[in-house]
């Protein structure tokens, strides 16, 4: 018997062989097209996402070299980088802390620039804190930082004496509320030793762990040439809170960045032009990060350790009026008032073209809205005339999260440097 499988394999019929299934061709040419268009594509979103990314192509010349390895003398003194503002009135934020120039709360130690926030009741006492106190800051700043109220000024009639005395001086009474400021820290500025109109700002750093605990390196304007904050800008290159990552609004495994700018004091447009980058499994007190600035007549950038983290980055394509998309009349409690554009004669960039200076500072808490009510347990509401005194009277809730050493509730900075455009 024969089988019919063992029939000649040549005389079978394999129409596949010999002719392709049209559709099989379709397929495969539409596979392989499709693959193709999909990696040219993404060749050319590279491409241009490369070279869309602005970078500062003008020569960098350096005003600020600081890696902090002179003593606390030297770097505060008068041929050092930097200056110890001294205030208790809350810098416009209703900040809860006095700003001293102790070396207990600025100081450098290891190359090494430590901002470190204290107890006042440890100096005082809490009852002075609470009532019957007068503390009065006798190396106040005020009238450094605002020349007109220096004595012999030739403009000494516009001298703001309730500002003055807002600004340097304070008497608790519990029957009024009022309270000393319950914890001393310290803002440092490059106001008389660097500033610049364009170029790129780098700070080394390691933030503060500590329930609202507010660090923060940032730029105001050497001369408000647009007129008072924010008319003339603010730029934020970092700002965080030392609450713990479980702080629902944001804690220390966040950063952020930010302009201020507006065309009226209580008109702030800062909604339009912030962002933040944030740590996964670990946090910025963790250890070191570098913040950086990056900023041109076209551009500004604002990253941490790579462009890629980028927490800011905006292109200066319109003017800062348009930006805001104001209304064209504002409520000034029942006064109408007819916005006018303050930036009118400038350009793009305006008010970000003119000279700005550096700051480094450790603020705490605040009635502002940095810390926003009824997260965390905030132990204060920002419109309560006690606001102050309540964040006082829960020092035994937020201190023991500031750590034992003074170490971990420290702003460090391991170096700062300053380029201008040239
Ligand atoms: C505290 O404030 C009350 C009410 O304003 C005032 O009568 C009192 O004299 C103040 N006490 C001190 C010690 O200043
Ligand atoms: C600040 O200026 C005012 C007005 O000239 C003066 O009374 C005051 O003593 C000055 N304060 C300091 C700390 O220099
Ligand atoms: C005096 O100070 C006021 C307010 O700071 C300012 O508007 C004015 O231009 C100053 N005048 C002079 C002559 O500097
Ligand atoms: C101390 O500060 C208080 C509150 O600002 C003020 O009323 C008082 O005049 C100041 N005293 C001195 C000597 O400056
Ligand atoms: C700021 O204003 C002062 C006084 O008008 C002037 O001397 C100084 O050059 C100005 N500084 C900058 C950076 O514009
Ligand atoms: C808003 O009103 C306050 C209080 O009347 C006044 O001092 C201030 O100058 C006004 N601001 C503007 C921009 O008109
Ligand atoms: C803009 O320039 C014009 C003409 O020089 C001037 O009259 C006006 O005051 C300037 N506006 C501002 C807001 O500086």
């Amino acid at each position: 018997m024969r089988s019919t499988m063992l029939e000649d394999p040549t005389t079978l019929e394999k129409p596949w062989v010999t002719t392709k299934d049209p559709y099989a061709r379709i397929a495969y040419f539409l596979t392989y097209s499709v693959a193709f268009l999909g990696i040219a594509a993404s060749a050319l979103r590279i491409y241009f996402g490369y070279k869309s990314v602005p970078l500062i192509t003008a020569n960098l010349c350096m005003v600020l070299d600081e890696d902090f390895t002179s003593d606390t003398d030297t770097t505060f003194g008068p041929n050092g980088n930097w200056f110890r503002e001294v205030q208790l009135g809350g810098f416009g934020n209703g900040e809860f802390e006095m700003t001293t120039s102790s070396s207990s709360n600025s100081y450098t130690s290891d190359g090494y620039l430590y901002l470190t926030p204290t107890l006042t009741s440890d100096i005082i006492g809490m009852d002075s804190i609470l009532n019957g106190y007068t503390y009065n800051l006798t190396d106040c700043t005020y009238n450094q930082t605002n020349p007109e109220a220096l004595p012999g000024s030739s403009n000494s009639t516009s001298f703001d004496a309730a500002a003055y005395y807002q600004s340097c001086g304070a008497v608790s009474n519990s029957s009024t509320g009022a309270v000393i400021n319950p914890v001393q820290s310290a803002r440092i500025t490059t106001r008389q030793s660097a500033s610049i109109k364009y170029g790129k700002v780098e700070v080394r750093a390691k933030l503060p762990r500590g329930d609202w605990l507010w660090p923060a390196i940032w730029m105001l304007p050497v001369n408000n040439t647009y007129g008072p904050w924010p008319m003339s800008g603010e730029i934020d290159i970092m700002e965080s809170r030392g609450n713990s990552r479980s702080y629902p609004d944001q804690g220390i495994d966040y950063v952020r960045g930010s302009l201020n700018w507006g065309p009226l004091s209580f008109l702030n447009a800062v909604s339009k032009t912030f962002g933040w980058w944030t740590q996964r499994r670990t946090d910025y007190g963790e250890s070191f990060h570098t913040y950086t600035l990056e900023w041109t007549e076209q551009f500004l950038r604002i990253y941490v350790d790579s462009r890629l983290h980028y927490m800011l980055e905006l292109s200066f394509n319109e003017p800062f009026f348009t930006r805001g998309d104001f209304p064209s009349v504002v409520q000034n409690g029942t006064q109408p008032i007819v916005l006018q554009n303050p930036w009118v004669n400038g350009t793009n960039a305006t008010p970000f073209d003119q000279e700005f200076y550096l700051i480094l500072n450790l603020a705490v808490g605040g009635t502002n809205g940095w810390f926003p009510d009824n997260a965390g347990d905030k132990p204060w509401l920002d419109n309560s005339n006690t606001a102050m005194r309540d964040f006082a009277l829960a020092q035994d809730q937020w201190y023991p999260t500031w750590g034992s050493n003074g170490e971990s509730s420290s702003f460090m900075v391991d170096s700062v440097k300053m380029w201008q455009i040239c």
